[in-house]
């Protein structure tokens, strides 16, 4: 599996547009697309699941040009779409065969095929429930799960962690990390952890562009040497933010203690130099530019 993206332009309209350029390679794996609200990340999913075009380049899924040929990648597609609607009236087994239905997915093993997926989003207790009746991250899971139905090769997941608790998010990523061995996993999130503890690759989007694409650990590296704490008064907060770049403070003692991003050799006095997180970096990279 490999999907290429070629310098592609989403213009909604004569005042907006949403991605610019934007070229990225995309392999089997886990890619996270980080970027503040805004970014272009549902966009750029939308183009991927063929439900919008774009204005300009072009995309290509091993060899085959999916703007002309949409069929090539719908057939291996599985998509969650940010606004995911559900019918309230139909419980969660229901939905599931409504949808392999308008999927074409059927046969003998679909039961069975239902059963397992609801069994992975841990949904088998609640299946005969109206869907109308469940809790948010309740209804992102039937999300994922009706996004794996067809078995496919390129997932597509926008905000999947949304309304998730931390125990369903643990879940996500099992679930995901299951799944990563033959596909491509595409998910975006503008929160960092989610990212952080599931993508492989890390695509930072910012304002329609590419960042930076690359395995997280090279991403984290950007900021190393970068990222500094020490204890200030809580009356000096305020100046201090003016020079530097504040990522995090915590209260300590009777201080506070600031997390922030300097250059090299620039930093304040009696700063100590930290590990680079991946947030730090996300702030990092994105501190300039916005
Ligand atoms: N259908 C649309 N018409 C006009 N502008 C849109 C439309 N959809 C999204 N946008 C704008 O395009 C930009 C990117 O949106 P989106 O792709 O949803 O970003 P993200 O998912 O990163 O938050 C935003 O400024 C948004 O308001
Ligand atoms: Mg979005």
């Amino acid at each position: 599996m490999a999907l290429t993206i070629t310098n592609v332009t989403k213009q909604y309209n004569a005042q907006k547009t949403a991605l610019t350029n934007y070229s990225i390679d995309i392999d089997k794996g886990v890619l996270g697309l980080l970027g503040p609200n805004g970014a272009g990340k549902s966009t750029l999913m939308k183009i991927i699941a063929t439900i919008s075009k774009p204005s300009e380049g072009t995309l290509f899924l091993n060899g085959i040009d999916i703007v002309r040929n949409p069929d090539a990648i719908r057939k291996v597609l599985g998509y969650l779409p940010q606004d995911f609607g559900v019918y309230p009236n139909l419980n969660a087994y229901e939905f599931l065969e409504y949808i392999a239905a308008m999927k074409g997915v059927g046969g003998k093993g679909l039961r069975r095929r239902i059963d397992l997926l609801l069994e992975g989003v841990n949904l088998s207790a609640d299946a005969k429930r109206p869907i109308g009746s469940y809790s948010g991250g309740m209804k992102q899971r039937i999300g994922i799960a009706q996004a794996l139905l067809n078995d496919p090769q390129v997932l597509i997941f926008d905000e999947p962690t949304v309304g998730l608790d931390p125990e369903e998010r643990m879940r996500f990523r099992q679930l995901i990390a299951d799944l990563a061995q033959n596909c491509i996993i595409i998910l975006s999130s503008h929160i960092v952890s989610d990212i952080e503890t599931i993508a492989d690759q890390v695509a930072i989007m910012q304002d329609g562009k590419l960042l930076i694409h690359a395995p997280q650990h090279d991403i984290i590296k950007q900021a190393d040497g970068c990222i500094f704490e020490l204890l200030l008064d809580n009356s000096k907060l305020g100046s201090f933010k003016q020079q530097y770049k504040v990522i995090d403070t915590a209260r300590q003692a009777d201080q506070i203690r600031v997390r922030y991003i300097s250059s090299k050799g620039k930093e304040a006095p009696s700063s100590t130099q930290v590990t680079a997180t991946l947030e730090d970096a996300y702030l990092f990279l994105t501190q300039d530019n916005g």
